[in-house]
């Protein structure tokens, strides 16, 4: 009978702590490193804006690093959250090459890895678990068809000057990419000047005005890989004595609220939209590797154009 009651007590003890384990493993925080590229764009800043409040929203414990637009800093930073044994990591990556060592320790140690806005070129894709971001050769596309349709009327060469991002980054690999794809239809397209401007207004007025001073009146249409470059060229333009958007006409990406500004003004004419709001998405992700389900291996924002004619109408409704 004695040794019945034991055998009872043990087991209602054992049930008791199981309870308990499992409900502390249901309130477990999920820890998230996650490595920035930098502040370089009203995009970036918008897109870090949106992690760090989803994550506070989702309950999330974030341990934000910002890079400061060195890939060494982005390694630094995965390699210290894998000492730290957070759950999982997400980053957004400021190339596409030289990940593969990195990754293979976070594979190594256990800890997803989900890549966010850009991509890596690694051929082992098992090295991350998704990757959630817009598909930049297709905005390039869709700036080189509003470019195509544009010009169907007008007769003659059309001389394009190129605004590229930063050299070996996704985006500015595949905007070039997409643009160049569509606009071989039309071989009186040409780009006759590419360059980087790193994603920066600084950069991207300084090299307008080399632009500028090297083929002056020929430039017909300026291709800048985001907002923050078209925005930089635009002061350049004006410096030299021409009208953006008139004198030149200027494709950019991000429809970031500087762009929709400039299109206001009459000095921007369309602007291809990349969303940097993929904070909430990246925590729902999160939540889900956590919960053991198998995430989908490529999540793509959905965009849109926004020409002139309809930036007044849209600015109201702009969150970044
Ligand atoms: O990776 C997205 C790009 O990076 C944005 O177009 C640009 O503005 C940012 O810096």
């Amino acid at each position: 009978m004695n040794k019945l009651r034991g055998v009872v007590i043990a087991a209602v003890a054992l049930f008791s702590i199981s309870l308990h384990s499992g409900a502390a493993l249901a309130q477990k925080k999920i820890v998230m490193g996650f490595s920035q590229i930098g502040a370089e764009s009203e995009w970036r800043t918008a897109n870090s804006e949106s992690i760090k409040s989803a994550a506070k929203e989702a309950g999330i414990e974030l341990k934000f690093s910002d890079a400061q637009q060195k890939q060494e800093n982005q390694i630094k930073a995965i390699r210290s959250f894998i000492a730290q044994k957070v759950d999982v990591i997400a980053f957004s990556p400021v190339v596409e090459s030289g990940w593969d060592t990195v990754l293979r320790e976070a594979k190594t140690a256990k800890i997803p890895v989900i890549l966010t806005d850009r991509a890596v070129d690694s051929k082992d894709t098992t090295l991350y678990t998704t990757f959630m971001g817009s598909d930049f050769v297709e905005e390039g596309r869709k700036a080189g068809r509003w470019l195509v349709e544009k010009v169907k009327s007008q007769p003659g060469d059309v001389n394009v000057v190129e605004l590229q991002g930063t050299v070996g980054s996704a985006p500015a690999i595949d905007r070039k990419k997409g643009f160049e794809e569509i606009i071989k239809a039309e071989p009186r397209i040409k780009i006759i000047r590419s360059q980087t401007g790193d994603f920066t207004r600084a950069k991207g007025k300084e090299v307008m005005e080399a632009f500028l001073k090297a083929e002056g009146k020929k430039i017909n249409v300026l291709y800048a890989h985001n907002d923050d470059m078209a925005i930089g060229a635009i002061q350049a333009i004006e410096e030299a004595g021409l009208k953006p958007s008139k004198d030149i006409t200027i494709i950019s990406i991000d429809a970031v609220k500087g762009a929709f500004e400039a299109m206001m003004a009459g000095k921007l004419d369309v602007s291809i939209e990349c969303s940097p709001l993929l904070g909430p998405q990246l925590m729902s992700a999160a939540k889900d590797l956590m919960a053991g389900k198998t995430l989908p291996r490529r999540i793509v924002t959905e965009e849109s154009i926004f020409p002139k004619e309809v930036a007044a109408k849209e600015f109201p409704k702009r969150k970044y």
